[in-house]
């Protein structure tokens, strides 16, 4: 790996190549921000609601932080965190996930003492090294929740009923899907049965799977090759594996779920993919899409391996609990239980439903200028309306009232407001309704009522309105 001094040196007296997005990075351009804006916005008001409060952790930490909790037998550890030295020798690594980080948080600040269970909310960028494909990134964006500090089934239930509402309330048809995983000891006795099946079928499996069958057998059940999802279908199941105590959580939290009628489907196949759950785990399916509507792939990607068939899109989010994890980070025994859902994923589908996600405010208003003195008094009045609360733009480098007239159009303002030579001698603004097309001239002093009136009959009420009056400003 260059330093950057060596970067510097190679590239010397080249000619210059432009920049490049980094492959399975992405973008989020203005027109896409509205969409960004109204997720957040209601993860906001669900977090609320919910009595969860925010909580920012950053995006690099210890390695070794995410190796003890994720496991180092797991893809994200194994092939896709973003881990390096630092300049002082450490490894560092941008977080893959966002429990580790929080867990870390929660006993580094004593949050033991706080009143139980503690709910934390997150939203915030993640990284993997991952192959890119439609929905998948290399920096991706989730949103958390976590549950610290109680072991009830209710708290299941009721998280699970919380993202079963989130998607819900956008119109957005998703399937729960729902297992047990038990104590680490209930998965030894159930990995011992996996290895025992999969003996005589190895030669049917893809080469991943042979590796994983080595390592990690649980994760056989996730492939997503045809001859393993044969063969898992087949395969014995955790469920009988089960101690007596996670059998009766997990029979209480569906009993809540069904009393509270979240539609879930059992699935025994589901084992997600780090180490760190223990008893209940779930995932959120998006319903299945046709084939011409799954994105295309990111700018430059090769080819998905599988392909992106139709509905294979990969799941919204998941989570589950994870009661054994405080205390393997040197906390207290802590049970907890959390979940987290990818953005990319859930705006692919808000874009795939056609979800109305609002627009970003448009200005209502334009102030144009022409000359030195009418610049200055249009920038002046400008902060005036803005302070008011009128929504107001305005392209004030421009020196022609034709490129100005264009801008406001194109801005679809209501009124465009003119400040030129003769406007600063009689103390006037122009009002040009955009509309009707009709100008009037009106008394400066007077201009803030006339404004505030007019735009009323479009039902435009400013915010902060100020009666009317000019604020005071700081002379020029
Ligand atoms: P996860 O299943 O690894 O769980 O990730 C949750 C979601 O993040 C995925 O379902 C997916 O929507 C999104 N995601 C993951 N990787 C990518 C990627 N490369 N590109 C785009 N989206 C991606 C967790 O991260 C756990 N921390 C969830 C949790 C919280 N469990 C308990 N508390």
């Amino acid at each position: 790996m260059d330093t950057p001094a060596e970067v510097a040196k190679k590239a010397a007296g080249k000619p210059k190549r432009v920049p490049q997005l980094l492959r399975g990075m992405k973008d989020t351009l203005p027109e896409e921000q509205r969409y960004w804006t109204f997720v957040r916005q209601r993860v906001e008001a669900m977090a609320e609601l919910y009595s969860y409060s925010q909580i920012a952790t950053p995006l690099l930490e210890e390695t070794s932080l995410f190796v003890r909790s994720i496991g180092k037998e797991t893809d994200v550890i194994e092939k896709e965190i973003y881990s390096f030295e630092d300049k002082g020798g450490d490894s560092v690594a941008l977080r893959p996930e966002g429990t580790a980080g929080v867990v870390r948080a929660y006993i580094e600040h004593g949050m033991l003492t706080r009143p139980q269970p503690v709910k934390l909310f997150y939203i915030g960028p993640f990284f993997r090294y991952d192959r890119p494909q439609a929905g998948r990134y290399r920096q991706f964006h989730q949103f958390g929740f976590e549950a610290i500090g109680d072991a009830h089934p209710v708290l299941d239930a009721q998280l699970m009923l919380l993202v079963y509402q989130f998607h819900a309330e956008l119109g957005l048809p998703v399937t729960l899907q729902v297992n047990s995983i038990g104590t680490p000891q209930a998965r030894e006795g159930y990995r011992k049965a996996l290895l025992d099946y999969y003996r005589t079928r190895k030669n049917a499996l893809c080469e991943d799977c042979r590796l994983r069958l080595q390592r990690n057998p649980l994760r056989l059940l996730d492939c997503k090759q045809p001859d393993c999802q044969l063969l898992a279908q087949e395969a014995p199941q955790i469920i009988d594996f089960l101690d007596e105590a996670s059998n009766k959580h997990f029979v209480q939290v569906l009993e809540h779920l069904d009393s509270m009628e979240v539609p879930y489907v059992l699935n025994p196949r589901l084992v997600r993919g780090l180490d760190y759950y223990t008893g209940t785990v779930f995932e959120v399916w998006p319903e299945e899409r046709p084939a011409e509507l799954v994105e295309p792939l990111p700018e430059g990607a090769p080819p998905a391996e599988p392909p992106v068939k139709p509905g294979a899109q990969s799941a919204l989010g998941g989570g589950g609990r994870y009661d054994l994890l405080v205390e393997s980070l040197g906390g207290q025994p802590t049970p907890a239980i959390g979940f987290a859902i990818g953005i990319e994923r859930l705006i692919l589908e808000l874009k795939f439903r056609d979800t109305k996600v609002g627009q970003e405010p448009t200005p209502d208003i334009f102030v144009a200028q022409l000359g030195d003195a009418g610049r200055k008094k249009a920038l002046r009045f400008f902060e005036e309306l803005r302070r008011g609360g009128f929504r107001v733009t305005e392209a004030f480098s421009k020196d022609g009232i034709k490129a100005q007239m264009e801008l406001a159009n194109r801005r679809k303002v209501k009124f465009t407001l003119i400040i030129g030579q003769k406007e600063i001698m009689d103390d006037t603004i122009l009002i040009r309704d955009m509309e009707s097309g009709i100008q009037e001239t009106v008394d400066y002093q007077k201009a803030i009522p006339e404004l505030q009136k007019r735009l009323l009959k479009y039902g435009v009420v400013e915010k902060n309105g100020n009666g009317g009056q000019h604020l005071p400003l700081p002379t020029a």
